[in-house]
């Protein structure tokens, strides 16, 4: 197991940790991370132990000489499927070095298109527990009775297929990094974000005040902090409407009633 500062694999024992927030990842490219974890503000934040990144190699849990980890699928077809054996051991052994240190593995989930679509919600609740074990599919997938035997969540990053599971990986340990506590400046910048409050954001402008013929808002330049509000809060809606129906029929008025027409 490797486990990462942002320019290196340090020296320091695997799960090894001040952080209180931890994520694990069993892949068969470890050298795909951190990755851009290493740089901006999950760099930093991984710099500063906020969080901590151990990174498990599954074919060093391959049990023949040559380091077998997939094989044909049963009943035919194309490509191959990474063996439950493998890979189970390779759970148990992330699990087995957590306990060691004291740790819990927090929710293990193997990312795949076959997933729940990932959300924010589930994104926060994430970030608000120890951490996160994370698996990465490639080939045609795994086998099913791993996912059964080991109970594990599966987590979808969209309606598209990646090659492997290592980005979707990236992207869920970046939208959590990103919550917790310390990391962002400003907390407002959170609250304000798409998704927080079922709507997508407003727009944002900044200098200069024209650009190729397009003035900012004039709202903006007003300094009515109220007015400036309701503007975004209405742009939000409007935004969030015209692009995501399935968001907008979410949302609710203050009456709790749905704003969405039926
Ligand atoms: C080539 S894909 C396998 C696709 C699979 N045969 C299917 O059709 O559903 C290889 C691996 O990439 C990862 N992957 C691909 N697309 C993904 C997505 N949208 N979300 C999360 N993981 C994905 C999974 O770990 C998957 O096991």
């Amino acid at each position: 197991m490797a486990s990462f500062t942002p320019s290196s694999a340090s020296d320091r024992a695997p799960g090894a940790t001040t952080a209180s927030w931890r994520a694990t990842v069993l892949t068969l490219y470890p050298a795909m991370f951190p990755g851009p974890l290493g740089e901006a503000l999950a760099g930093r934040a991984l710099a500063d132990d906020i969080w901590s990144l151990d990174c498990m190699d599954i074919r060093d849990y391959a049990r023949d000489k040559h380091h077998s980890v997939d094989d044909a699928p049963f009943g035919g077809g194309p490509g191959m499927v990474m063996r439950p054996d493998v890979l189970a051991d390779a759970i148990d052994g992330a699990r087995a070095s957590m306990e060691q240190t004291g740790g819990t593995t927090g929710p293990v989930i193997y990312l795949s298109p076959r997933g729940t679509p990932l959300k924010q919600s589930r994104v926060r609740e994430i970030a608000s527990g120890p951490g996160v074990t994370l698996i990465c599919g490639r080939f045609e997938g795994v086998d099913e009775r791993v996912l059964e035997s080991r109970d594990i969540e599966e987590i979808s990053v969209g309606d598209y297929v990646l090659s492997g599971g290592e980005i979707a990986a990236l992207t869920v340990i970046d939208a959590c990094v990103r919550l917790l506590p310390g990391v962002m400046g400003a907390a407002e910048s959170l609250s304000e974000e798409s998704f927080e409050h079922g709507l997508l954001e407003y727009p944002h402008y900044t200098r200069p005040r024209s650009f190729e013929g397009r003035d900012v808002p004039e709202v903006l330049l007003s300094g009515d902090h109220e007015r400036i509000r309701s503007w975004r809060h209405a742009q939000a809606e409007k935004t969030t409407r015209i692009r995501r129906a399935d968001l907008w029929a979410g949302v609710t008025d203050e009456c709790g009633n749905t704003r969405a027409r039926p």
